[in-house]
């Protein structure tokens, strides 16, 4: 069996200069199948929102679903380290609130750590739900949460102010006892201060290719969502077409009484 993901283990693996993989997962199978192949991280995303429950943005998703969802997900791994991402308003309330969120993670769903969005802001929480001996993954950059008070799905820091924000605010989660952090749609050189700014590991999403590591979401990578492709996005499949092919394939089978055949028939 592969070595168990630890939060130190991802800390020796930055110091190393080793790549840490994370990909989401919403679901038993596709956890397990990540697992098995050796991801490090995976990360129950709140995109779960527009992955599998059909919404346009994240922010209907609830502590609720995303328990369900992670608990599912721990069924399917033995060595990847599985991280909740806390719901919008699940932390951003109070202190005690976030901590009690992020307690429901571990100990309703087996997760191992928690993510929220934000910097500065969140610190409090942060240092809170730390304190209790729960690990915290940051979100810096595109933060899809506040994805209105953004003015959309934007790259973010390419402002000076907005720069020196950015690195502020990852140090300052650094200092707030964060394990890592994702950083996402950010201009390469500003990841690249970044990363060698902070000791924890930074995790990129459209950060460039010198984070310690990098997130996608697995159906992006699977090409099963074309619509809207981002740009930080490489498919290394397009299981769309191929799941659409055997569908089709099923249909005129059954409508032309060739399937189910002898071989699937019991005497
Ligand atoms: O919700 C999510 O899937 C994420 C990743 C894209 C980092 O936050």
């Amino acid at each position: 069996m592969r070595e168990k993901i630890t939060v130190t283990k991802l800390a020796k693996m930055k110091k190393g200069n080793e790549k840490i993989t994370m990909l989401t997962a919403y679901d038993y199978l596709t956890a397990k199948l990540l697992d098995e192949i050796g991801v490090d991280l995976i990360l129950v995303g709140d995109s779960l929102g527009m992955v599998v429950l059909g919404y346009e943005n994240t922010l209907a998703v609830t502590m609720d679903d995303m328990i369900h969802h992670t608990k599912a997900v721990v069924k399917g791994v033995e060595s990847s380290m599985v991280v909740g991402d806390m719901p919008f308003m699940s932390y951003q309330i109070n202190v005690d609130e976030a901590l009690k969120n992020a307690g429901r993670f571990l100990q309703e769903a087996g997760a191992q750590a928690v993510k929220l969005e934000g910097g500065e802001e969140v610190a409090d929480k942060v240092d809170k739900i730390v304190k209790a001996g729960i690990p915290v993954m940051g979100h810096l950059g595109l933060t899809p949460q506040s994805v209105h008070q953004m003015g959309g799905f934007k790259v973010q820091g390419k402002e000076e102010k907005q720069k020196k924000k950015l690195l502020k605010d990852a140090q300052i989660l650094e200092e707030a006892g964060a394990f890592s952090i994702v950083l996402e749609c950010v201009p390469k050189e500003l990841a690249t201060d970044i990363t060698k700014a902070v000791s924890i590991p930074i995790i990129g999403i459209g950060a460039g290719r010198e984070c310690d590591g990098q997130v996608l979401v697995t159906q992006d990578l699977l090409g099963m969502y074309d619509k809207f492709v981002p740009k930080f996005v490489k498919q290394y499949a397009r299981l769309s077409n191929e799941i659409k092919r055997a569908v089709s394939d099923y249909i005129s089978e059954v409508k032309t009484g060739k399937f189910p055949s002898e071989e699937q028939e019991f005497c």
